[in-house]
């Protein structure tokens, strides 16, 4: 590539040479396209008593983190984010790697362990994250898989979960050819629903390999029309409007909004999730939304699928860190099938005992 250098960047903490304590990182200190990434040498971060460092080999890429580049939609500013500028200057959530040090609280792990979760700030060689928010790496998956389950795969099971799956005969799952969708049509379907994916033409055979039993390509079809009523559906892309989501749902059904892109620079899609919980007081179907929140225990659960052979993660391409600008203007493409992640290091455990 590339338009990512190694260089001096306008903040001045950061160092234009590697140094002891330094790490290879990519680094963003305003709002912007990912023109605004730097690939440079900044200090690896603290941690705190509860948190543990990881040394990152793989590093996961979804939605959020566009959200959390371009500061879009607004609300999200206010809602913590960082009002002129992200508060985290280093971009990346979804996570795995080996343990490299951990706080005086941490009572879980120790310095060798493989592991995947949340961290804040993962593209970069080493990330700070909460012991919580890390479960040891399914066994059966690369770092580049791992790295690609926690932030879209814990959202898929929650969104379920939420939607009362364990009821569900009949899942509409909107979204279905995505990050969090094809996570979700594997989910839907070990739990023993008819499982129907929403996607584009192109990527029909995707959602159908992974195991839906009917495809709604929408160029052509509406699968919210109401000739066909489901006990469950997943809003994941495609900000359809409300009333037409209640005409496709059995009137004990439940809808989970889970996310869409494209619908202004103040709220996204969030008015329509808003609405929704309002809405539902007055009338059936239940209408919900989802705020997700990882957590070690769903990925434990995810665990056990993942190598119990019942849940995979679709990866379309791995980046290298310096192409990490690459990787998200694919994202914007909308081409991507499944996930994308980026390859950062490679495991060493002498590397991580060394520190
Ligand atoms: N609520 C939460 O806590 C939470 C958590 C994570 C993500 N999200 C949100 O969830 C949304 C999806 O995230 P993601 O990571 O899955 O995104 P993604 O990987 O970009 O996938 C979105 C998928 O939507 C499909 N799509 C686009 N237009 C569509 C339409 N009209 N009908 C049906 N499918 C359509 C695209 O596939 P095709 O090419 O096949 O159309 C694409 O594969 C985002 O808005 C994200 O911000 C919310």
């Amino acid at each position: 590539m590339d338009t990512i250098t190694s260089r001096r960047t306008e903040t001045s903490h950061v160092p234009a040479t590697p140094v002891t304590g330094s790490m290879r990182a990519v680094v963003q200190s305003r709002y912007g396209s990912s023109d605004t990434w730097q690939l440079t040498y900044t200090d690896r971060p603290e941690i705190e008593a509860d948190e543990v460092l990881v040394r990152v080999h793989a590093a996961g890429l979804d939605r959020g983190t566009w959200h959390m580049m371009t500061g879009r939609p607004y609300l999200m500013r206010l809602l913590g984010f960082g009002l002129r500028s992200p508060r985290n200057h280093v971009p990346g959530r979804g996570t795995a790697g080996t343990v490299a040090a951990v706080g005086a609280k941490v009572t879980r792990f120790t310095v060798g362990d493989a592991v995947f979760g949340v961290s804040r700030g993962a593209f970069a060689e080493y990330a700070a994250a909460r012991e919580d928010k890390l479960a040891p790496k399914p066994s059966t998956l690369t770092f580049e898989q791992a790295a690609a389950v926690p932030i879209s795969a814990t959202t898929a099971l929650q969104g379920l979960r939420k939607g009362r799956i364990e009821a569900a005969r009949t899942v509409l799952i909107i979204g279905a050819s995505g990050g969090v969708g094809t996570y979700a049509v594997q989910l839907a379907k070990a739990s023993g629903a008819e499982v129907t994916g929403v996607c584009s033409t192109a990527k029909a055979d995707l959602v159908s390999s992974l195991g839906a039993d009917h495809i709604v390509d929408y160029a052509g079809q509406d699968a919210t029309d109401g000739s066909r009523r489901y006990d469950l559906i997943l809003d994941i892309a495609g900000n359809t409007p409300l009333r037409r989501l209640r005409r496709a749902l059995n009137p004990t059904g439940s809808l989970v909004i889970v996310g869409g892109e494209g619908t202004g620079d103040l709220t996204g899609g969030f008015g329509r999730s808003l609405r929704a919980p309002l809405v539902s007081i007055f009338v059936r179907p239940r209408l919900t939304m989802l705020v997700s929140n990882e957590h070690h225990a769903d990925l434990l659960q995810l665990t056990e699928l993942i190598d119990a052979g019942r849940l995979t993660p679709t990866i379309d391409q791995s980046y290298t860190l310096d192409r990490a600008q690459d990787a998200m203007r694919q994202l914007e493409t909308g081409t991507v099938r499944g996930k994308l992640s980026i390859t950062i290091s490679s495991p060493c455990r002498r590397e991580a005992a060394e520190l």
